[in-house]
């Protein structure tokens, strides 16, 4: 805890130095301790878009429950597409005792003003992309959201306890999907390794650009973070690259290789300025999710005027 006694009479400025020396040693902040209004401001940032993001997510897959193919997957589907939900309303409730408000994020997020997750911009077209989904992108939120339960805000490491637990899940039913493809006949061998291609690039973005420790402010300077964009992936590769081999799906050419003198897996950087468009709305397929989740909230209006509270968010 960041207390009075912690901070001297001085300025401003002194006093925002000590609280960076406080994070920088390992201190954890509450929601109710003083802190720099540039750190509010991050830490808002940063939980807005992870809680947009779970909740964009939980929606895409919201899309297939009809879909699946047997009683057993509709209902694994529905656990996951619950805890995604309930994802997002833990994190839109840290941003509240931030003095953000969960019904102005809503609106900012079916306004298109806020950002979510690059990955959720993308049309999910076949059972194979939901398996693959679930199974590449919630490992790799795993390895992000555990290197955030090191994180300077105490309510946001607390939460993630949660969540990290959740995502386990996540991977291992997207994993069974997937398991149960390579497995079956051709049609649907063939239906997984079609999805590996069109979201292999896709997976290659999710951690986010390369950035120098020292650039990432999130991470050198108020300790949201606590490894580097690059040192998740190359954790990632050395995970799933093998597990994707090992099931005989092949990656797309150019195929990340591991070297063995660096110790790093090396490949081809994928295309950030698709990233950085879909982060504007300008993914194939931003318009319909923020359209389907205007349509959620139109369609559910008549439960908040029921409890007097119409004109939400
Ligand atoms: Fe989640
Ligand atoms: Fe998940």
């Amino acid at each position: 805890m960041f207390t009075e006694a912690d901070r001297t009479s001085g300025s401003d400025e002194e006093r925002e130095r000590e609280f960076i020396a406080f994070v920088g040693n390992g201190g954890v902040v509450e929601a109710s301790d003083w802190m720099p209004d540039a750190y509010r401001r991050s830490v808002i940032k940063f939980i807005e878009f992870h809680a947009n993001s779970e909740y964009m997510g939980a929606l895409l897959e919201r899309d297939w429950l009809n879909r699946a193919p047997s009683l057993e997957r509709k209902l694994a589907l529905t656990a996951k597409v619950q805890d995604e939900v309930g994802h997002a309303q833990l994190l839109y409730c840290l941003l509240e005792a931030l003095g953000r408000p969960r019904r102005a994020a809503l609106h900012d997020l079916m306004s298109g003003k806020s950002k979510f997750h690059s990955f959720f911009h993308y049309e999910t077209r076949s059972w194979a992309d939901v398996g693959m989904i679930a199974w590449l992108s919630d490992a790799a939120a795993v390895i992000a959201q555990r290197a955030l339960l090191k994180s300077s805000y105490g309510p946001y490491r607390r939460v993630l306890q949660k969540v990290c637990w959740e995502e386990g899940f996540h991977v291992l039913q997207g994993r069974d999907v997937v398991l149960a493809l390579v497995t079956g006949n051709e049609d649907q061998r063939q239906l997984a390794q079609a999805s590996l291609h069109e979201w292999w690039p896709r997976v290659m973005m999710f951690l986010g650009p390369p950035t120098p420790r020292e650039a990432d402010r999130d991470l050198s300077v108020w300790r949201l973070k606590s490894r580097t964009n690059q040192e998740m992936l190359q954790e990632f590769l050395t995970i799933y690259a093998p597990r994707i081999l090992e099931i005989g799906l092949k990656f797309p050419d150019p195929a990340p290789t591991y070297d063995a003198a660096s110790k790093s897996w090396k490949y081809v950087e994928p295309d950030w300025e698709e990233l950085h468009r879909n982060g504007r709305g300008g993914g194939p397929a931003s318009a319909a999710r923020i359209a389907f989740r205007k349509q959620a909230y139109e369609s559910n209006l008549w439960v908040l005027e029921t409890l007097g509270m119409q004109g939400a968010p």
